[in-house]
């Protein structure tokens, strides 16, 4: 007898549904703790490949591997339970075709529980989407400024400044939302790009660094809690962590130094009668 099994997180066709209606809400995130903070806020959590820089400390997305993004895949998944829970596949892990981008991404839903996988546009990447999409897997598609691509753009450049490459960045767009895309990232590019994109296709869009035009929008969770002394411009800090945990470690420093901790009452309850 099988047994039906109550699904409350938010599913892939209604944020389909919620093109041109309600603004969706979505963050990155790494962490259990951190997904159950951010999950009955928002309707998307991200396990994105910027895990690798906000994370590991390395300097782009292309060092990060797929076990990086199982294991960051599990912890956000432990801690959420009403989000939408995206995974990114890792540079290197999908770009060979429609097999390729099927077997890693079959893991990734496998090992996770996550319902759908992000990855970049490049060329060939929408007939894997499509691939994909046909045999159970949603995918969203990364557009615009593509960060698995920093060495070829020579960094982290935003995309759309020429007649060409607007035309480019449009027609990636038109060929992941044919590919079947359900969402499509856009980032980094002139906001008005960003909505004749969001006109132009029937996939909801997520902006970052694009428009408000956009049917959502997605910030990087460090950025946004002001973890970091340099955040990019388009990025409104709501707090300021770094800081406070600065502020609190120099404090405890200070206390351990000076003999303030731990303090004498506290321990009393741990000594043998
Ligand atoms: O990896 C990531 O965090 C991203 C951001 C652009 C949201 O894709």
């Amino acid at each position: 007898m099988s047994k039906q099994v109550q699904n409350a997180r938010i599913t892939v066709p209604q944020i389909r549904a919620r093109k041109g209606t309600d603004k969706i809400v979505c963050l990155t995130a790494y962490s259990t703790r951190m997904a159950e903070l951010l999950d009955p806020h928002c309707d998307i959590l991200l396990v994105g490949d910027s895990v690798g820089m906000v994370v590991h400390g390395l300097p782009n997305p292309v060092g990060v591997t797929l076990e990086m993004m199982l294991l960051h895949g599990k912890a956000v998944m432990r801690g959420s339970r009403r989000a939408l829970v995206i995974v990114d596949l890792p540079f290197g892990s999908y770009e060979r075709g429609p097999d390729h981008a099927f077997r890693t991404a079959s893991k990734v839903m496998r090992k996770t529980g996550c319902q759908a996988v992000k990855v970049e546009a490049a060329e060939g990447v929408p007939e894997s989407i499509s691939f994909l999409a046909s045999r159970g897997i949603p995918v969203m598609g990364h557009i615009g400024l593509r960060p698995q691509a920093t060495n070829v753009d020579g960094g982290f450049k935003a995309k759309g400044r020429t007649l060409a490459e607007r035309a480019r960045v449009l027609a990636e767009a038109r060929a992941v939302d044919e590919a079947g895309a359900f969402a499509i990232l856009v980032e980094g590019v002139a906001p008005d790009l960003a909505e004749e994109i969001t006109a132009a296709v029937k996939a909801p869009t997520i902006g970052i660094g694009a428009s408000v035009g956009c049917d959502g929008q997605i910030l990087v969770i460090d950025d946004m809690l002001g973890m970091f002394d340099w955040t990019p411009k388009f990025v409104r800090r709501y707090a300021d962590l770094g800081n406070v945990v600065s502020q609190a470690a120099s404090q405890y420093a200070n206390d351990v130094r000076t003999g303030r901790f731990p303090a004498e009452a506290e321990l009393y309850k741990l000594r043998t009668e």
